[in-house]
């Protein structure tokens, strides 16, 4: 395969969709006509609901829960609390990191908004009024907020619930070759470094998390519909929690209002409905409210991130330490690979040849919610991708060198692929020139020096920031990763129906990208069956082959990868029967998409819908019936999409409000399947990523009290704030996938917040200004800038 300034349509033609195609998202009928499925809207006889009590402190012993006047509270059905759980060995529950996690806090609570009660009720309101009756009495500890502070020695330990455990540190975790580091920072013109906080962010999905638990006691069949990115894993974790036979579990994850990493682990509130069920015998439902959502679940980053890259005064980058610190909250409960404890932080050294590097991560109990789940990221890429591009641009400042130039310089070259990083990685494809002086272009760099001085005149200052990220997805390949001892791989499996019409069902689980498009466009590429005949299920672990699920934008790497080599298997398959049919041999026969045809003798041929209908009437004697089979897909590796993005922004001397002008996002993620969508990811990412640069903040107060627990205080951009973005490509594609596509999904939310950032840094260049931590308000901006003339 060819590495391409844009995409090109594959073999197909509009009509049938394949490859290359941007067919209409098929979705979209049930979703703008209101007919999608959510949590919400699943309702059986007799349902009851769950409330959660929620702690208002963040470190605290429990003296005692008095529930006898919620008991008696009308409508209530049961009061569930630690201990009761506790009598069935469910109070505490394993995480996906390997930690534990209070299911219902007993001994202490540990963090603001944990779950220390819950009320079953015969509606939500009645289950809610009765929270209130909850008398718990509290005796508090001090809270610890800071990681840094955790982690000094006379903190109080957090997590004094786990054997062994004598202090705050969660888990340390080194890379690279710190010998070659150090050799390469005594060789070094000039170290600079970067001390910098990626902020605790949430991923804040217009559906918050729910379920309904529905445990039939006469059948002993568990149905849990559930909000989860990954149905399988869940489902075999709570067999093993719970002690429930897998077979009598069937997890069904509805349509998804949203994931983004969110909707990755296991959180008590499923865990407690689920329990509730199966002791009272009814469905139960659970839905958080939007605070609850904010507050409990899913944060994201928190990162402490100090960093030296060791340069030549020409340029040339020769090694880079890092030191990190990540806040975990409470309990580290987030989804990593059980190799990389840091995720994949390592990829830190980014998208630049150099043959040293050096990595020290350490993690951080504190009085927090639990954090660090993969907010639209790769395990950790964002934060290591803010670093070094962060980084950097600064090193060119140092050395009075223009970033872009840098940059160039130290890419590394198309050449050198596959390419292997000091921390470990092989990348598998790369054209970061050629990306970058794309955005160049587009966005007008080789003007930026008289755009910056006019706009001088006018009063304002005028910056251009870059961002030249590589990521990493796609996991496995199952030697490496895992998620709590499941390896990771993914599945598809395919059923060519007699009237060749198709169903293909995957491991995966779709929140809204757009995988019923595009897995049929897969198969309509490689069979020739149109898309639309091509019927796309996910997320019924009762009707779907076993995965891993969607996150870590592993779906195309993975799933569609097991797609694509299903479907060849099936072809060959067909090849076999349309010889029979035509009477000729199959080494004589010839595929064009949709159709087998004679060598020399195109119209005898047959079509792959005829085909179906002979794979059940009409096959060859010792021939298996049918057209259909699954494929488990084991990547060789990850994939290693990439691309450049460049702002340029105007910051208001007088107040520090800084606004885009332009920005320019280059992609590239090998061969494009559905080029709209994967404009429609690309634009949301950089929605996302000019949020948590701009005006995401969650924080604290010393007390521990969670500020931003509202979308009037954790702000989400609409329309009128975000930029304009305007968008182009390279296609590199990836030598190991079949089709040689890349993951897509989190590429903006990763590249992105180091391109804001830098371009409001440039423009304080007369400043002197080095760094701003994220959210770059205008706050922040207008007292950096006073700052630096206070000298
Ligand atoms: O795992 P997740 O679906 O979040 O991420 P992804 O695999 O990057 O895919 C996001 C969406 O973009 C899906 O609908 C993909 O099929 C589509 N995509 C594409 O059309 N071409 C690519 N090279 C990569 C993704």
């Amino acid at each position: 395969m060819t590495t391409t300034e844009e995409h090109t349509p594959g073999p197909t033609t509009a009509e049938i969709g394949g490859v290359g195609h941007s067919v209409k998202r098929k979705e979209d009928d049930r979703f703008i006509q209101g007919g999608g499925q959510y949590i919400e809207d699943i309702s059986l006889p007799g349902m009851l609901h769950l409330a959660l009590l929620r702690s208002p402190l963040p470190h605290a012993r429990i003296v005692s829960i008095d529930a006898s006047a919620a008991e008696q509270l009308p409508g209530v059905v049961a009061v569930v609390t630690g201990e009761a759980l506790a009598a069935h060995g469910l109070a505490w529950m394993p995480t996906l990191s390997g930690d534990t996690q209070a299911v219902l806090a007993t001994d202490k609570v540990r963090f603001q908004g944990q779950e220390v009660a819950g009320v079953v009720a015969e509606s939500p309101y009645i289950a809610w009024d009765a929270l209130e009756l909850i008398d718990v009495e509290y005796d508090a500890l001090p809270p610890v907020i800071n990681p840094k502070i955790a982690l000094s020695s006379d903190a109080p330990v957090i997590r004094d619930d786990k054997e062994g455990q004598t202090d705050n540190s969660c888990y340390q975790w080194e890379s690279g070759d710190k010998a070659a580091t150090d050799q390469a920072f005594a060789q070094a013109d000039k170290v600079v470094s970067i001390d910098t906080h990626y902020p605790r962010s949430h991923p804040a999905p217009l559906e918050t998390c729910g379920c309904v638990a529905d445990l039939n006691p006469v059948t002993g069949q568990a149905t849990i519909y559930m909000t989860s990115q990954a149905p399988h894993a869940i489902r075999t974790l709570f067999a093993m929690v719970a002690g429930l036979p897998e077979e009598n579990i069937r997890v069904v994850s509805p349509d998804i209002g949203g994931g983004f990493g969110n909707k990755v682990p296991i959180y008590p509130g499923y865990v407690v409905a689920t329990a509730a069920s199966l002791l009272i015998g009814k469905p139960v439902k659970w839905i958080e409210s939007r605070s609850e959502n904010l507050i409990s679940t899913g944060f994201a980053r928190d990162y402490y991130m100090h960093a030296h890259l060791a340069v030549r005064n020409d340029g040339t980058i020769l090694g880079l330490r890092v030191n990190m610190v990540s806040d975990q909250g409470a309990f580290y409960s987030d989804a990593q690979p059980s190799k990389f404890r840091a995720g994949l932080f390592h990829v830190v050294t980014g998208s630049y040849d150099y043959p040293a590097a050096h990595v020290v991560t350490q993690g951080a109990y504190t009085n927090k919610a639990p954090g660090g789940v993969a907010y639209r990221c790769s395990f950790r890429i964002t934060e290591a991708s803010y670093l070094i591009e962060r980084l950097v641009q600064n090193a060119a400042y140092e050395l009075n060198m223009d970033p872009a130039d840098f940059r160039m310089k130290n890419f590394i070259k198309p050449e050198r692929f596959p390419y292997h990083t000091p921390t470990g990685f092989v990348y598998d494809s790369g054209q970061y020139a050629a990306a970058l002086q794309k955005a160049l272009d587009d966005v007008g760099y080789a003007g930026m020096p008289q755009e910056k001085e006019e706009a001088r005149k006018e009063g304002k200052l005028v910056g251009v920031g870059i961002a030249s990220f590589t990521e990493a997805v796609g996991a496995g390949p199952s030697k490496d990763y895992d998620i709590a001892g499941l390896k990771m791989f993914d599945s598809a499996e395919l059923r060519v129906h007699p009237t060749g019409k198709a169903i293909l069902k995957l491991g995966t689980k779709a929140q809204g990208q757009g995988h019923e498009t595009t897995y049929a466009q897969i198969v309509a590429n490689e069979l020739g069956i149109p898309a639309s005949d091509i019927a796309v299920r996910e997320g019924d672990t009762d009707n779907t082959p076993y995965g891993l699920g969607t996150y870590a934008s592993r779906s195309t790497p993975t799933s569609g990868a097991a797609a694509v080599v299903i479907a060849r298997k099936l072809r060959e398959k067909a090849r076999t029967i349309a010889a029979h049919v035509l009477e000729a041999s199959e080494e004589d026969l010839e595929w064009e998409p949709g159709r087998f045809f004679v060598t020399g003798a195109p119209d005898r041929g047959v079509t792959i819908q005829d085909i179906a209908l002979a794979a059940y009437s009409n096959y060859p004697e010792g021939t298996e019936p049918g057209l259909e089979g699954v494929h488990y897909y084991d990547p060789p590796n990850l994939t290693y999409p990439f691309g450049s993005y460049v702002v340029v922004v105007e910051v208001d001397e007088e107040t520090g409000v800084w606004k885009v002008r332009r920005m320019v996002a280059v992609d590239d993620c090998g061969v494009r399947i559905n080029p709209m969508i994967v404009e429609g990811q690309i634009c949301g990412g950089l929605a996302e990523g000019y949020a948590m640069s701009s005006m995401q903040y969650i924080t604290f107060d010393e007390d521990g009290n969670c500020i931003g627990s509202s979308f009037a205080d954790y702000l989400v951009p609409t329309s009128w704030e975000t930029p304009r973005f305007q968008l182009d490509e390279t296609v590199t594609p990836s030598p190991h996938h079949p089709i040689g596509a890349k993951g897509v999904g989190e590429s903006a939310t990763v590249g992105s917040p180091a391109a804001y950032v830098n371009a409001v840094i440039d423009a304080l260049l007369p400043y002197g200004v080095r760094n701003i931590d994220m959210p770059v308000t205008p706050a922040r901006v207008w007292a950096a800038m006073q700052e630096a003339k206070a000298g």
